[in-house]
């Protein structure tokens, strides 16, 4: 068996999908991983609590420190290079990283996204934005995708989706928070924990899912 994969988790705020990997790991259930690194946008985000409290080591590269995202995805790629990281998660981190990121890490960084792509995905479509924008066009089923990350917005090869529906009366909180109990906090600590245990195929534009003991 090949030593545990050191991951790495990106946030830019509340970091409750950081919340479930932490909670996953206690329970032992990161199967081949450990959480190694967190590391924030922003100084403020509350997910660098949960990782202080966690016991993770933590890192903020400001935004707002960089000229461009390409300039933060450089400064990114060598730390968590320098880290000796395995699987870079994104986990509600709210900036687009550039080509320097995937050829640091290819097939190697997950994203979590708060939709059932290819519906309601790519640029511009983050956070609360997705679910209004699903309520707008009337969906009666959303959900979320964890998929790895290519040069193309939320285009990367999908691991893992679940369906959740859509109520009478939805706001887009109410909807944010449904997607994210019944979908998001499931799929992806599973995601890393195939990940992390070498059961992801990638095949083109297919992930094949092998088998294994448990997951
Ligand atoms: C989550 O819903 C995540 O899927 C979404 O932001 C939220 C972050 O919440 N990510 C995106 O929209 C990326 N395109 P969290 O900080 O509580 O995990």
């Amino acid at each position: 068996m090949s030593a545990e994969k050191r991951v790495a988790v990106l946030v830019s705020g509340g970091g409750t999908n950081l919340q479930a990997l932490i909670d996953a790991q206690s329970r032992g259930e990161l199967t081949g991983g450990r959480l190694a690194a967190v590391v924030s946008s922003s100084a403020d985000a509350f997910a660098l609590q949960r990782a202080e409290k966690a016991q993770i080591p933590t890192y903020v590269l400001p935004r707002g420190d960089y000229s461009s995202n390409q300039a933060m995805t450089v400064a990114l790629a060598e730390l968590l290079q320098g880290l000796d990281i395995d699987l870079v998660v994104l986990a509600g981190f709210m900036h687009i990283l550039t080509g320097e990121m995937i050829q640091a890490f290819p097939n190697a960084i997950l994203n979590v996204h708060p939709a059932l792509i290819p519906s309601f995905c790519g640029e511009g479509f983050y956070g609360l934005r997705v679910h209004r924008r699903a309520l707008e066009r009337g969906v009666k089923v959303t959900g979320a995708t964890v998929h790895f990350v290519n040069e193309e917005p939320d285009g990367g090869p999908i691991i893992l989706q679940k369906a959740v529906d859509v109520l009478e009366g939805d706001t887009p909180e109410a909807l944010q928070r449904r997607v994210m109990e019944q979908a998001e906090w499931q799929l992806l600590p599973r995601a890393v924990s195939l990940f992390c245990q070498g059961r992801l195929r990638v095949e083109g534009r297919t992930v094949h899912i092998l088998e294994g003991g448990s997951a």
